[in-house]
């Protein structure tokens, strides 16, 4: 038989699992994969074992949980001073990674443009692809790492139907300011053009500076999806599961594919998660304060070696800029660096279109601090 051509030609294994399995194999430390190394919270573990033994364990309604919609609506309106209606601009999906699926399916179509910017999270150029559509790419260029708006200007088309945007970005660790924002919504006033916000950081903005949430932009949030993580939040990344929220209309066609894509997400962990939320309220703002700890001993740590640290201002990833040690292609660094140093840490270049050179790589710090004192002595030996 004639196999169907391949849908998604360039897709191929993801650098993650490339570099994860280089960690195994050469048994280095791995701070390449974006996940804890430490459990969520005690509380929400029980909470979930509670649930599944209390009979919890059928369809869950297809838009979510109604406890869990109205904690996110709560959560929202604490957080970002924004009214949402938890009956119709609410959806549970499972993972941030099905809402932007769904999002993106729900409004683009074959001939339209997305616009992404570079180095971005792996999931938006297939999702985009697979609808038919073009990405179009703006790279976000070191030092840093910032959005040239007028390139945004010069991108847009009649044919753009959404622009991506994610802060705090994975993997630079930057945030978008109050200019950004208001800067966007002079640039999108009388278009058509919908906005997915992926917000999957939204608590782990460091140094004091508040997350610039679409949610805080009434004229953004009117044409946005904004999407976010509870995997990330309450260091429960293997749950997948996450939320979308977004204006009526956009949302009724989000749910037209939520319905079919997964229909609705594991009930014991939305109860779970319900639960938590309501008797648990300072989880999410001492977030930060706990990432930034982390942040600070891993730098401080890395202080005496070759590398030179912007320290991040979000997210839990941190870059190295390692043009002081070698002029290696970053693919090429990463992998110097595990045989050299057994430390695992992703390239950026797999997330630029053009596989861009910047001379940085990534590494994870939502590791216990003895692994980060072992990746930071083994850093500055080299
Ligand atoms: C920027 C960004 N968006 C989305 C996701 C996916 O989140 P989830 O695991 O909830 O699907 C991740 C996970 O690493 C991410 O870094």
């Amino acid at each position: 038989m004639q196999y169907p051509a391949s849908k998604l030609p360039s897709v191929g294994l993801t650098i993650f699992s490339q570099m994860s399995a280089l960690a195994v194999k050469h048994k280095a430390i791995n701070l390449s994969q974006g996940f804890p190394d430490f459990d969520g919270p005690e509380a929400l573990l029980k909470a979930v074992d509670k649930y599944i033994s209390s009979g919890a364990n059928q369809y869950a309604p297809m838009a979510g949980l109604p406890l869990l919609r109205q904690e996110i609506a709560a959560k929202i309106k604490r957080c970002y001073g924004r009214e949402v209606d938890s009956e119709c601009e609410v959806t549970v999906t499972s993972g941030a990674t099905e809402a932007i699926f769904a999002a993106i399916s729900a409004v683009v179509g074959v001939e339209d443009e997305v616009i992404v910017f570079d180095p971005a999270y792996d999931s938006y150029e297939p999702a985009i692809t697979l609808n038919g559509a073009k990405t179009v790419h703006i790279p976000l260029l070191p030092p840093s790492f910032s959005i040239d708006w007028q390139r945004v200007i010069d991108a847009i088309t009649p044919k753009t139907r959404m622009i991506i945007f994610n802060t705090p970005h994975n993997p630079t660790g930057t945030v978008m300011s109050e200019d950004d924002l208001k800067i966007l919504e002079t640039i999108v006033e009388g278009t058509d053009i919908v906005l997915l916000s992926d917000e999957v950081y939204e608590h782990i903005v460091f140094d004091g500076l508040s997350h610039q949430s679409f949610n805080r932009y009434p004229a953004l949030a009117e044409r946005s999806f904004i999407v976010s993580s509870f995997g990330k939040t309450y260091h429960v990344t293997g749950w997948k599961v996450g939320y979308c929220i977004a204006p009526t209309p956009l949302m009724a066609e989000f749910q037209k594919v939520h319905q079919y894509l997964t229909f609705s997400t594991a009930t014991p962990l939305q109860a779970a998660i319900a639960e938590f939320m309501q008797s648990e309220t300072l989880h999410d703002s001492e977030l930060a304060g706990f990432y930034q700890q982390k942040r600070d001993f891993m730098n401080q740590h890395l202080k005496g070696s070759r590398f030179s640290i912007d320290p991040s201002a979000g997210t839990y990833f941190q870059l190295l800029d390692y043009r002081e040690i070698s002029d290696l292609p970053d693919q090429a660094f990463v992998v110097w660096l595990l045989e050299n140093a057994g430390v695992a840490t992703i390239p950026l270049s797999p997330f630029y279109a053009d596989d861009q050179q910047t001379g940085f790589v990534r590494l994870c710090f939502a590791k216990g601090k003895s692994t980060l004192l072992q990746a930071g002595e083994r850093l500055c030996a080299i």
